[in-house]
């Protein structure tokens, strides 16, 4: 295990009628003129946004609403939410929704007290030193931005899908309510679980040694989502499913199951690619290319791929011919992902193969851009192979 630091600070408040808390926690955190980012408007359908709303009427707290974030948020929301917030002088950011209304509130936060373009932050141009302070009210179990430190922005010219990392953007406070999740319709259900299952793997698979109880947190978390995705899918009302799905969201990218270790993230460097060409949900795309990027790298470490098999999925282990193992670890995976209803190939989500070199080239615009990925450096070359893995 490698030496790390960890600084998780989000305050979770978990648990049916936690929303009513809300003009509570503000408070708490230093907020008394609130900005409130939505998205398309599921969060007014599934009554969470009146709920935060009297709770901050309870506690005398004046808001506004910024609403219509887009899933893949742009910059352009977020320049209107920094311009908002500096014309009504508000204080704090509070995220009702996902990880694209929790994103854009988290750029909003940093770019608030900056004096330059806010996009700096994610093409390396500058670090943010200074935030609003941001807090969310979590209605999809997904992207885990309720207790990361991302933030994920497509800039509108270019369709750049960048990201920027850092302690600083960690929400003061989550108050996460399974019941607010059962209004999801089933793809986005399985698009999210498939999304904390590749946090995870972006963290299991490793070349760092010794990691024996991150391996076992990683596999815990990867078999309750294979657990619990199908029963929230079959019966949305489910509590004790969209509970564990919750829980699991926050623990999959908080970065509990990855201190210590080397992380890998290749597979998400190419997915960002694929919501920025064709717009589609982020864990969507994931479904396709995490099991071909496991494909194309599983030689590299064969028995830890077999460990996945077994321990996950309960292969039995061919000890004579482990390969076959931990293929059918990987075959295992993708079946799973088609049983939820994900689309597992190029085609599946409206991909062509004739764009694979311009989505290449659009990566290598990226700050460090080639090579990514930790556990096996993914050149252009690569990146090729694995987007044409994609396609069969
Ligand atoms: O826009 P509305 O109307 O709210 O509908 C949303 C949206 O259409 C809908 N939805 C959310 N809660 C609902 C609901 N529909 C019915 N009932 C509910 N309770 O779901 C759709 C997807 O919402 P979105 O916020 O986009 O989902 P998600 O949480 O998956 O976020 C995806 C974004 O997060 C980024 C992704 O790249 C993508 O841009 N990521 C952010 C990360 C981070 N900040 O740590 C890490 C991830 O790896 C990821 O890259
Ligand atoms: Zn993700």
């Amino acid at each position: 295990m490698d030496n790390f630091d960890f600084y998780s600070p989000t305050y979770f408040a978990f648990g049916d009628g936690q929303e009513k808390r809300a003009g509570e926690l503000v408070r708490r955190f230093g907020g008394s003129r609130v900005l409130i980012v939505t998205g398309g408007g599921s969060v007014h359908r599934n009554g969470a946004f009146d709920a935060i709303a009297s709770s901050l009427d309870e506690a005398g707290i004046l808001y506004m609403e910024l609403s219509g974030v887009q899933p893949n948020p742009r910059s352009s929301k977020v320049y209107e939410g920094i311009e908002l917030c500096r014309r009504e002088n508000l204080d704090f950011l509070l995220a009702v929704g996902g990880g694209s209304a929790i994103d854009t509130a988290k750029a909003i936060g940093v770019g608030v007290p900056y004096q330059g373009d806010f996009w700096d932050f994610f093409c390396a141009k500058a670090q943010p030193t200074a935030t609003l302070p941001v807090a969310t009210v979590l209605t999809i179990s997904a992207a885990g931005s309720e207790g990361s430190n991302s933030c994920v922005i497509t800039k509108d010219e270019g369709m750049l899908k960048w990201s920027m990392n850092l302690d600083l953007i960690r929400p003061k406070f989550s108050i996460l309510n399974p019941k607010y999740t059962c209004t999801l319709p089933a793809y986005q259900t399985a698009s999210g679980a498939v999304d904390m299952m590749s946090h995870i793997c972006e963290r299991y698979f490793t070349n760092t040694t010794d990691v024996a109880l991150t391996d076992r947190l990683c596999e815990a978390l990867l078999r309750t989502i294979i657990e619990a995705a199908p029963r929230a899918i079959a019966d949305p009302n489910d509590y004790a499913a969209r509970a564990d799905l919750m829980w699991a969201g926050m623990l999959a990218h908080n970065n509990s199951c990855g201190i210590g270790r080397v992380q890998d993230w290749a597979s998400h460097q190419i997915e960002h690619e694929l919501s920025s060409f064709y717009d589609c949900a982020h864990g969507a795309g994931l479904a396709v290319v995490t099991p071909a990027w496991m494909e194309y790298v599983y030689r590299h470490d064969i028995t830890r791929f077999a460990q996945f098999a077994v321990r996950v999925f309960g292969c039995e282990m061919n000890f004579v011919n482990p390969e076959a193992t931990a293929l059918e670890g990987i075959q295992r995976l993708r079946e799973f992902f088609r049983s939820l209803g994900m689309p597992v190939t190029f085609a599946e989500i409206g991909a062509k193969a004739e764009d694979i070199p311009d989505m290449v080239a659009h990566r290598a615009q990226k700050p460090n851009g080639f090579p990514f990925g930790n556990f096996v450096k993914i050149h252009p070359d690569d990146m090729t192979e694995i987007c044409r893995l994609c396609c069969r």
